[in-house]
């Protein structure tokens, strides 16, 4: 059973967030999920998904995933006192889903200004899986020497970019295909259906 931290900044791709968060509040292999939503998180997700994450109960955990949960605690970004600052707490993984460049810059630099920050900073010295999914087009040299820099230390930088092989047919398929990579690299199982299987076609076979 896996104890998984989540933040969510300010960068575009909120429903990515909102997509795992689902998954992980049924999967069986977690047993816990500390979820911290930056200031400007809040804002991204009021724009993109039309929700109202605003505030310290647990109704931001409904609006975000649909129901109740006993497993999904929400921290305020501006409590650095929290859990999952420390490194006694033990936090399997975490995923920064969508990672602005800003964080992405303050995490590459060891700045830590809010909670996002200072878990992440606190993943790299204690050696856990980091894996932040950066969104921006185009990137310029600092966001991509901030990623190499990363990278070096062990973090996973693994961008949200959609593949087609699996003949996705609606947004739902792209996002749900994109979120099981994830699920592979934390290491929750899942029934994905879309694996590559090599080219049918090419190997005769015809279904
Ligand atoms: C609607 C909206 C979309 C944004 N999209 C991005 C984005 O895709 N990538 C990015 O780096 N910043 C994006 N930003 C800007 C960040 O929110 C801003 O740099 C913020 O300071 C990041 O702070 P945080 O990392 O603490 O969340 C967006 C802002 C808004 C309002």
């Amino acid at each position: 059973m896996k104890s998984i931290t989540i933040g969510i900044t300010g960068a575009s791709g909120s429903i990515y967030a909102q997509r795992l968060l689902v998954f992980l509040n049924k999967s069986a292999d977690v047993s816990r999920v500390d979820l911290v939503i930056s200031q400007a998180g809040i804002r991204v997700v009021g724009e993109e998904l039309g929700l109202k994450v605003a505030g310290t109960d647990s109704r931001v955990v409904r609006e975000l995933i649909g129901q109740d949960s006993d497993k999904v605690f929400l921290h305020q970004a501006s409590d650095i006192g929290a859990t999952i600052a420390s490194g006694s707490y033990l936090s399997d993984a975490m995923i920064i889903i969508p990672c602005s460049m800003g964080s992405l810059g303050a995490i590459s630099s060891g700045i830590t200004r809010d909670l996002i920050h200072r878990a992440a900073d606190v993943m790299i010295k204690e050696n856990r899986l980091l894996i932040l999914v950066p969104r921006e087009t185009p990137f310029n040299v600092i966001h991509l020497e901030n990623m190499l820099k990363l990278a070096r230390l062990g973090v996973r930088i693994i961008p949200a970019m959609p593949s087609f092989y699996h003949h996705p047919k609606t947004i739902d398929d792209l996002i749900d295909h994109f979120i099981h990579r994830l699920l592979d690299h934390l290491g929750v199982s899942h029934e994905q259906e879309t694996r590559w299987e090599g080219s049918k076609k090419k190997e005769g076979i015809t279904k």
